[in-house]
């Protein structure tokens, strides 16, 4: 058993904190008919459950009230980049007779995942200013709660700017166009495994009668083979060292198996277009990294990151790190170009988002401009941890955002 470690951190108020109660009654009553679950379902029960589920809940949960900012949330400078490269890539492939054909009736986009409905509303400016030529703003997202709040939000704006706005419960087969994913790889529930001098096992949630706990369990089948695959040379270094006094002796990581079969069903029914996929991540030798000892799962409540998943079920967010590797992997897999890859400040540079900025005169914007600039760009913000892939079919064009290309690391 592990129990976890609890350090202190600002509390949910009283309603909050009654509603993880019975939801957490609910997780021990289902562990105590069908056994310990396996950390993957437990993450996805607790972001997507329908009554208790983070994303379900009616909480503000994005922006500096909520308890994390996206880059979407930190400035419109972030679709301000988008845009650009998107703009660049729609003038390139209409100048070619090959790809053209995609974007010969106008741009169509569908965002993964929209959140609050901050980027789409920005893009929805930025496009305009691009004169790209929007025709459709598609969102495919999971929360109802979210969809509600995308529709307030959107609706009346896409239909003043001659756009048509719709949520989508799957990309259309034949869909042409755009396909936006930013911060969603992340939200997909990963199984969380342990290596150790005894070998490689999986964590899976029990109770203990008081409270939610992490046990080891075993691994089997298609998950015990990826894992081998990912892990054994790391299982190997940690039995060696489990000879030596005082070694730590375990090594804890994520496998985002669901990647895999998220992305072949989602992007399978596309013809032609780009998809761009924004996440923080690592390439496999960084993600697997000998150093990298308890994993990349990150937890968020009111700007407070920690790493203890059993912590007010339903009432944080819980995320892991991509390894952007798998994706480029299922990607060629499924027929997709890998188009480009860098970080997001190499793609917002690139995009030429800083020229928004050149004729800002007035100080006081200039300060916030520099700020957010800070915030989106710089290697100890999200310039670096974050990074875009862009996936092609059927287009040529790649676009100015991946000037500087860092799929030589994947
Ligand atoms: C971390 S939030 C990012 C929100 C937004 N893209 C942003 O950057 O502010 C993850 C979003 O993805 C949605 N989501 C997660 N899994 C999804 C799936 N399989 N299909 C569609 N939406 C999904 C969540 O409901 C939420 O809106």
């Amino acid at each position: 058993m592990m129990p976890p470690s609890r350090p202190a951190m600002k509390s949910p108020d009283a309603n909050a904190l009654a509603r993880s109660e019975s939801f957490t009654q609910h997780l021990a009553q289902k562990i105590q008919q069908h056994g310990p679950m396996p950390f993957s379902e437990y993450m996805e029960l607790c972001l997507y459950h329908p009554e208790w589920g983070y994303y379900s809940g009616r909480s503000a949960i994005f922006g500096e009230q909520g308890d994390f900012v996206t880059a979407p949330e930190v400035s419109d400078l972030f679709a301000i980049g988008l845009a650009k490269h998107i703009a660049a890539v729609v003038a390139e492939a209409r100048s070619n007779t090959n790809g053209g054909g995609v974007f010969a009736a106008g741009v169509e986009i569908i965002e993964i995942g929209a959140g609050s409905g901050r980027l789409a509303q920005d893009l929805l400016a930025a496009l305009k200013a691009e004169d790209c030529g929007l025709s459709s703003y598609r969102i495919l997202e999971r929360s109802k709660t979210l969809q509600q709040r995308q529709h307030e939000r959107l609706a009346e704006a896409m239909s003043t700017a001659g756009v048509q706005f719709a949520h989508v419960t799957e990309i259309p087969p034949g869909f042409n166009g755009v396909v936006i994913a930013n911060e969603v790889l992340d939200a997909l529930a990963v199984e969380r495994i342990m290596a150790d001098g005894r070998g490689l096992h999986r964590l899976l949630v029990d109770w203990n009668g008081e409270q939610l706990v992490l046990i080891e369990g075993q691994l089997s089948g298609d998950l015990q083979a990826l894992a081998e695959e990912r892990l054994g040379a790391i299982c190997q270094q940690i039995q060696e060292e489990d000879q030596l006094p005082g070694a730590p002796g375990r090594y804890i990581t994520e496998l985002h198996h669901q990647i895999q079969p998220w992305l072949s069903s989602t992007l399978a029914p596309m013809e032609r277009g780009m998809v761009l996929l924004v996440d923080y991540g690592y390439p496999r030798h960084e993600y697997y990294h000998p150093q990298r000892r308890d994993g990349s799962l990150m937890c968020y409540f009111q700007h407070q990151g920690h790493d203890d998943a059993l912590r007010w079920p339903g009432l944080q967010d819980i995320t892991a790190f991509v390894d952007f590797t798998t994706v480029a992997e299922v990607a060629d897999a499924q027929g997709w170009t890998m188009a480009g890859y860098t970080s997001q400040s190499h793609f917002l540079l690139s995009s030429g988002v800083l020229q928004a900025l050149e004729q800002l005169e007035d100080p006081a914007e200039m300060a916030m401009r520099a700020e957010q600039v800070r915030r989106l760009m710089l290697p100890g913000e999200m310039g670096e941890r974050f990074q875009v892939m862009q996936l092609s079919r059927g287009i040529a064009a790649v676009g100015p955002g991946f000037e500087v290309d860092l799929s030589y690391r994947l």
